[in-house]
């Protein structure tokens, strides 16, 4: 059977999710659920990085030890996951000895194999990056928190697998997607690539996981946090869990990790002799106004007020049909609110209150007979037998807001048709036409909701409920006639805006 290995990285624990964090995690659960709805076996990972100082300075700001810190913040993730309806297959915390036993094994492999190096190094090194940086950087003035630092420490010899990771770029067109973001890595690669330091003296910082070849250091956050996407699955722990999961298709990520998973990742990758990821296919930001959304900007949205306002699947939705994947989207309540009226409360949710009250009225509450054809029928079920192919096609390339566009399109062409067949005053002269649009009207409205499932799964779950098509699947008439429909209530209610 096909597999599909989905991942998304695995957050800090140094504050509390927020839309950015759902936003990845959403993405990869729509994924997930579009590919076990075509029969593939779907492995999702997610996660929390557990380890190094921004983790170590939030619990340093609560006063409580790391491990203690962590363990009340993980349950933020999780808990808010199963709100948002996220149904990942394994959640790692960093902090746990199935992952950290492999990163110990890891870090041993590649010494032994002569990549990792002690060395002496003062240079730049940006606190909040936690990481030394090159004395461009340095100038380019992007970096807070810079100082000079003097230590010894250890290297991963990642400048070895540089013409390597060109080559492999240039002839994986797959590997690192949106394309302008595999251009962005070859022109950082023009550069001579550096090595990484990957340890921290235990006296400067000592939160994370020990050297196996030297007590006195921790191993940087990256190279473990890195290491989830193989430790999960199974690496040096369950062979054939490994060979059937690895290589995983695809690490989301957010545009502002990008170097780390296509250079730091897939060095370490070439270094353990382990193919590489199908593709890293790195999202833009989520905006609020100009500026990126961050917890140290303070406009970060917090994706609860919306859910306990207007439900999750109406955040999911948004989400997923705002943001071009690739480009960066602005989050906006008023932007929402504009999406949710017009596409849910006036095309899907009005689309359910038409076909089931004129059922209600003048077909007493089931779904009639479908009846001979006209031409406008043809052409509605022309798009509605090529709708599931072509959505699943666009999710295939990640084209997630196009694929529910196509779908809510179909939506639109039916209360168009709708209003101009006037079923309800076909029922008084010529019920067998009557019958013929609200069928297929019905039928449009179930193939809709079924496409729709892995977007928004409790809303539309209601929808096949209430046209008694529950189980129903994903190819067109397969609604079947004389089914009584459920009552129901409004599924969107329109959003009201006070006047200013
Ligand atoms: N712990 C590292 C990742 C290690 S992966 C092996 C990390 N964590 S993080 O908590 O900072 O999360 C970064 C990720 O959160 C981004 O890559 C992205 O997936 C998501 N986002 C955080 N803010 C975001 C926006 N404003 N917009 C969109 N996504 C953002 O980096």
């Amino acid at each position: 059977m096909k597999n599909f290995f989905v991942t998304t990285p695995i957050y800090y624990v140094n504050d509390v999710p927020h839309i950015g964090h759902a936003y990845t995690t959403i993405l990869a659960d729509v994924l997930a659920r579009f590919h076990r709805a075509s029969g593939e076996e779907v492995f999702f990972l997610t996660g929390v990085d557990e380890h190094g100082q921004k983790v170590l300075q939030a619990a340093q700001k609560r006063g409580v030890p790391p491990q203690q810190h962590c363990d009340e913040l993980a349950p933020r993730f999780s808990n808010l996951w199963e709100k948002l309806e996220i149904r990942y297959d394994d959640f790692i915390r960093t902090t746990e000895a199935r992952h950290t036993k492999v990163v110990q094994h890891v870090l041993q492999k590649v010494y032994d194999a002569g990549d990792i190096y002690v060395d002496e190094y003062e240079g730049w090194y940006s606190v909040a990056e936690e990481r030394f940086i090159t004395e461009t950087e340095m100038t380019s003035g992007v970096f807070r928190d810079v100082k000079q630092i003097k230590e010894r420490n250890y290297f991963f010899k990642m400048s070895k697998y540089q013409d390597r990771l060109i080559e492999y770029i240039q002839s994986h067109p797959e590997f690192i997607q949106p394309e302008h973001r595999a251009n962005e890595i070859l022109g950082f690669l023009k550069q001579p690539l550096g090595d990484l330091c990957i340890s921290r003296p235990k006296a400067r910082m000592s939160w994370g996981i020990d050297l196996p070849f030297d007590k006195e250091y921790v191993t940087y956050v990256w190279f473990d946090a890195l290491i989830n996407y193989i430790s999960v699955p199974g690496y040096a722990s369950d062979e054939q869990k490994f060979l059937r999961l690895w290589p995983a298709d695809l690490h989301l990520i957010g545009k502002d990790i990008l170097t780390t998973h296509s250079v730091y990742w897939t060095t370490m990758l070439f270094s353990l002799g382990l193919p590489l990821p199908r593709t890293i296919f790195a999202h833009g930001w989520w905006l609020t106004g100009d500026t990126k959304m961050s917890k140290s900007l303070g406009n970060v949205i917090n994706p609860m007020d919306f859910i306990e306002k207007y439900g999750v699947d109406a955040v999911r939705y948004f989400l997923m049909r705002e943001m071009v994947l690739g480009a960066d989207a602005n989050f906006t309540p008023d932007a929402f609110i504009k999406r949710y009226n017009s596409d849910l409360a006036n095309d899907f949710g009005n689309l359910l209150n038409r076909v089931s009250g004129l059922l209600g009225k003048n077909h007493d509450g089931a779904v009639p007979e479908p009846g001979a054809r006209t031409a406008a029928e043809e052409e509605i079920i022309t798009v509605g037998r090529g709708l599931s192919a072509k959505v699943h096609e666009l999710i295939g390339r990640l084209r997630v807001h196009e694929a529910i566009d196509e779908t809510i399109n179909l939506v639109r062409i039916v209360n168009k048709y709708l209003e101009l067949q006037a079923p309800w005053k076909l029922a008084k002269t010529d019920m067998p036409s009557a019958c013929r649009v609200l069928y297929v009207a019905a039928e449009a409205l179930r193939l809709c909701s079924a496409l729709l499932k892995p977007v928004m799964p409790s809303k539309t779950k209601a929808v096949l409920e209430i046209l008694g098509a529950a189980d129903s699947g994903l190819s067109w008439g397969e609604l079947k006639s004389g089914t009584t429909l459920q009552p129901h209530g409004a599924l969107f209610p329109r959003i009201e805006v006070e006047k200013k």
